[in-house]
């Protein structure tokens, strides 16, 4: 069945496999992005969309070929009324995805928490006009059951994980953060995903990673940390991610109210 989705940070580096993917399976595409100097947003993105190209898949002829409807919008994603806004005026949207993340002049800047502070306003904005399921780039550095989560790394990250965290820090608390926010509303009926991939890589799609839910963790039955390496590729997250929003319900719920890590398999 087709649907009508959200994205929210739509020329993330991630999202734009993420919407071009969604576009070809014949899903129509809500885009909040913004514009800049030269460009409107619906320029810009595109734009963007047209220089993306996705890795062929052997069970799909036709890839490229862009059949569902975008539009592109231009609002504040750090407001509620965004939200209530875009949920009111189109009925039919059953779904939102974030893929937002700090830019380079925002990463170390303290004072700014881009992750609470959005979907704060997500989840406020669901709240005041309707709920719909909610899949959520976030990151590595958070470990545990949304709602319980910690701000650390893997547990296979080597010595240099006493360097890194401290750096990443405040950012990494931030997704933590925003992590357990969005966990709260889960008795209020939000069915949610979040996704807490490893290093990304603008590399091709592999199609060979692992996952797991809520703890990276040595000595879990079903996946063994010894064999995940420390990247994944933006391609293979945004594929994932399409993926599991996709499934059948019953398929789909599983993975409600967790947080999946993803990584490349060595
Ligand atoms: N780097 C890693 O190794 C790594 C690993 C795991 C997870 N992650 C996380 O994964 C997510 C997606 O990563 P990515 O590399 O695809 O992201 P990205 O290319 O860095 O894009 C982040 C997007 O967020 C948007 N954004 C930031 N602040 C905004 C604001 N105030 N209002 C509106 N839009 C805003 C940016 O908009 P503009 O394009 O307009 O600037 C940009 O499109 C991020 O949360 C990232 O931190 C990263």
């Amino acid at each position: 069945m087709n649907k009508h989705i959200l994205v929210i940070g739509g020329a993330s580096r991630g999202a734009r496999y993420f919407i071009k993917n969604a576009l070809n399976a014949g899903n129509n595409v809500t885009a909040v992005c913004r514009g800049n100097e030269y460009q409107s947003a619906a320029v810009r993105l595109e734009s963007i969309l047209a220089l993306t190209t996705l890795t062929p898949k052997k069970e799909l002829s036709g890839a490229n070929v862009i059949s569902g409807k975008l539009q592109v919008l231009s609002y504040n994603i750090q407001t509620a009324e965004t939200y209530i806004k875009i949920l009111t005026d189109y009925p039919d949207i059953d779904s939102i995805f974030s893929f937002i993340g700090p830019t380079r002049d925002t990463l170390f800047n303290r004072k700014i928490k881009l992750y609470t502070t959005t979907i704060s306003a997500i989840v406020e904005g669901m709240r005041k006009s309707r709920y719909v399921e909610f899949y959520y780039h976030g990151s590595v550095g958070s470990e545990g059951v949304p709602g319980e989560s910690s701000t650390k790394l893997p547990a296979h990250y080597p010595w240099y994980k006493n360097i890194l965290l401290p750096i990443l820090y405040p950012v990494f608390k931030d997704v933590t953060e925003s992590e357990n926010l969005l966990a709260k509303s889960k008795k209020d009926g939000l069915k949610f995903v979040i996704f807490r991939p490893d290093a990304l890589t603008n590399e091709k799609a592999k199609r060979n990673f692992m996952y797991t839910f809520d703890h990276a963790i040595f000595n879990k039955p079903d996946f063994n940390l010894k064999t995940a390496d420390k990247f994944i590729s933006r391609e293979d997250v945004a594929e994932e991610i399409l993926r599991i929003s996709t499934l059948p319900l019953n398929e789909r719920e599983i993975y409600f109210g967790h947080a999946v890590y993803m990584v490349d398999k060595i």
